[in-house]
């Protein structure tokens, strides 16, 4: 039986044996960031896989992170830690339905979250992540936009660039939909003095209310800037923990209890170790025409971002 030091010590020996590269989302427990060559949010994520160099790339996350690096990196040999880890909100639209609301909406350029399958991206214009999702879409040509599949962000993003028009679909979040204004009210009374940092992906009347909207890396760096001493953070929780180990001396409160995504809490350490070993996880594998027309939409992302 392995303790954690020992097998976090046993997966770095490995990985560097094997000339594997572990990417982490930030949503991911503790002892996988100690082990991971990077931790960020979904952008940071796309610019690691982009430039690592190692010919085998793990993802701890959920499947189009592994996806996006599959696509980005064809020519390497692409892991997914936990083959069940999936983002809801990626299920949430098919290319049937997206063929539809295009008809609906001739002339727009289709905007997709980066939370969407490989096959999805195949029929968008651009790639969106929460953190670059505005910079992208201020700077497109087109002045009309079909953002999919979510509608919170996808406000979000539109409050900023007046200048747009912007339609959406039905999608969101299951995780970030669970805060209710309930929850904010609950944690203003409670801590008074604190600041309300939360993620796009809450539905509108959440980001109305708080004092910074931004990606979970953008809301780890703000909060660790600040001369603040008290956050409530309306994201993942797993970021309340994080950012409470990297500032002792400041306090975070979860804005919700809910907010718990079962999809990023399926990966343990040990399925890392089993993926290395062979024994677990999945390769991805994607068709080649889904892996050159995806890729088109991530490499406007990634040069416009
Ligand atoms: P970011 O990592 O881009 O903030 O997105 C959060 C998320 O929900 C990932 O699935
Ligand atoms: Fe998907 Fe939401 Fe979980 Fe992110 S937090 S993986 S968007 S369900």
């Amino acid at each position: 039986m392995f303790a954690t030091k020992s097998l976090q010590d046993e997966i770095l020996r490995l990985k560097k044996e094997q000339d594997i590269c572990i990417l982490a989302h930030a949503y991911q427990s503790q002892d996988i960031w100690e082990v991971a060559d990077y931790v960020g949010d979904s952008f940071g994520l796309s610019l690691e896989a982009a430039k690592a160099d190692q010919k085998t790339i793990l993802m701890c996350g959920v499947r189009f992170m592994a996806e996006t690096v599959k696509i980005l990196s064809p020519q390497k040999r692409v892991l997914l830690s936990h083959p069940q880890a999936g983002c809801p909100m990626a299920d949430q639209i098919d290319t049937e339905q997206l063929k539809r609301l295009k008809e609906q909406y001739p002339g727009y350029a289709v905007a997709a979250y980066i939370n969407t399958s490989a096959e999805l991206k195949t029929a968008c214009d651009v790639c969106v992540t929460s953190s670059s999702a505005v910079d992208i879409l201020r700077r497109l040509e087109n002045p009309n936009i079909l953002f999919i599949p979510d509608c919170n962000l996808g406000a979000w993003t539109a409050s900023q660039i007046p200048e747009k028009h912007f339609v959406f679909c039905q999608g969101g979040c299951p995780t970030h939909t669970q805060v209710s204004v309930r929850d904010v009210e609950q944690a203003r009374r409670l801590h008074p003095d604190a600041l309300l940092f939360v993620h796009p992906e809450c539905l509108p009347e959440i980001s109305a209310e708080a004092d910074y909207v931004g990606s979970t890396t953008g809301i780890m760096q703000y909060a660790k800037e600040s001369d603040h001493s008290e956050f409530i953070i309306g994201t993942e929780n797993s970021i309340v923990q994080h950012l409470q180990f990297a500032c002792p001396g400041k306090h975070f409160y979860a804005l919700s209890k809910d907010c718990i995504c079962s999809n990023m809490k399926l990966t343990t350490l040990m399925d890392v170790y089993h993926c290395i070993q062979g024994t677990g996880g999945e390769e991805i594998k994607l068709k080649p025409d889904v892996l050159a027309q995806a890729r088109k939409c991530i490499d406007t992302m990634l040069e416009r971002g």
